[in-house]
C-alpha cells in the first residue's frame, strides 16, 4: 500500500476524508462561542474530560492522519516529477503538476499554522497565562474549569494574530476547494459528467469552512475597533487588558 503510487493516492484520499470531517466538527464546535461563555466552556470541558483512551486515541489518530496525508502528498509530487519528461509535456499534465504544486504549498503553510495553533490554544506555550484563565461559568459542578471563551477573546485581541488566522483559513478554503473533489477522483468515484457538480459542492463546502472559522476572529476585531459589540463587554475588556 505504501510503496505503490495507487496505494499512496488511496491513503492520501482516506486521510483527507478524516481531515475534511474534522475541520467541519471543529468549526461547528467553535461556533458555540457565538452562543456565549457558558456554552463554549461546557463544550470544551466535556471534550477535555473525555476518558483518556478516547481523548488520546483520537488525538493520536488525527496526528497520524495529518502526517500520512502530508507524507503521501510529498511522495506523490516527487514521483510525478521524476516520471515526467520535461520536453514533451502535454498541457493537461502541466496543469495537473501546477495544481498539485499549489496544493503542496497551501498544505505546507497549513501544517505550520496547525503547529502555531496548538502552541497558541492547546499547549499554550506562546501565552502561558491562557492556562490560568479559570471560571465557574460552564462548570456542571462547583469546581472551576478552563475559560476557553476568555482565552479565544484574548487570543484574537492581537490584530496580527487574527489576520494570520483569517489568511490561514483562506488557504484552508483553497486547499479544500480542490481537495474535496480530488478525493472522489483518487477513489475512482469521479466521472467526467459528475465533475462540475462535485467541483461546485467542494467549493461550497470550502467557503462554509472559511466563513465558519473566520467569523470568530472577525467578530473579535470588529468589537476591538468598535464596529459592533458582540461579546459580553466586561469579559471583552478583561481579555483586552490581559495583553496591555
Ligand atoms: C478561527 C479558527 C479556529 C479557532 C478559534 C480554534 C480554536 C481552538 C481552541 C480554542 C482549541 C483548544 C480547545 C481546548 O482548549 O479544549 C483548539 C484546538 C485544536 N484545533 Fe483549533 N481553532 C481554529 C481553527 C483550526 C483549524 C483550521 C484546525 C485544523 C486545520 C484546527 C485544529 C485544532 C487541533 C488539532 C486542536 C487540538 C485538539 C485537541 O486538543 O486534541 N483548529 N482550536
Amino acid at each position: 500500500m505504501f510503496s505503490s503510487s495507487l496505494g499512496k493516492k488511496y491513503l492520501m484520499a482516506l486521510t483527507g476524508i478524516v481531515l475534511i470531517g474534522f475541520v467541519f466538527v471543529h468549526m461547528a464546535g467553535n461556533l458555540q462561542i457565538l452562543l456565549g461563555q457558558e456554552s463554549i466552556n461546557a463544550y470544551a470541558h466535556a471534550l477535555q474530560t473525555l476518558p483518556l483512551p478516547i481523548l488520546w486515541g483520537s488525538r493520536i489518530f488525527l496526528l497520524v492522519c495529518v502526517v500520512l496525508h502530508a507524507w503521501t502528498a510529498y511522495a506523490l509530487i516527487v514521483e510525478n516529477r521524476r516520471a515526467r519528461p520535461d520536453a514533451n509535456e502535454v498541457e493537461v499534465t502541466k496543469r495537473a503538476g501546477l495544481s498539485s504544486l499549489k496544493m503542496g504549498i497551501t498544505g505546507s503553510i497549513l501544517l505550520s499554522f496547525i503547529v502555531f495553533h496548538l502552541l497558541h490554544f492547546t499547549i499554550r506555550t506562546i501565552y502561558p497565562e491562557y492556562g490560568e484563565l479559570m471560571t465557574l461559568v460552564g462548570s456542571s459542578d462547583e469546581s472551576p474549569i478552563h475559560d476557553v471563551y476568555s482565552m479565544v477573546l484574548a487570543g484574537f485581541q492581537h490584530t496580527a494574530i487574527s489576520l494570520f488566522y483569517i489568511v490561514a483559513m483562506f488557504l484552508l478554503c483553497t486547499h479544500l476547494a480542490h481537495g474535496v473533489s480530488s478525493v472522489f477522483q483518487s477513489l475512482g468515484l469521479r466521472s467526467e459528467s459528475w465533475r462540475p457538480y462535485l467541483d461546485l459542492a467542494a467549493k461550497g463546502y470550502a467557503w462554509v469552512i472559511f466563513l465558519g472559522f473566520s467569523i470568530v476572529p472577525l467578530a473579535v476585531l470588529a468589537q476591538k475597533f468598535e464596529l459592533i459589540s458582540f461579546f459580553e463587554p466586561t469579559l471583552f475588556s478583561a481579555a483586552l487588558a490581559l495583553h496591555q
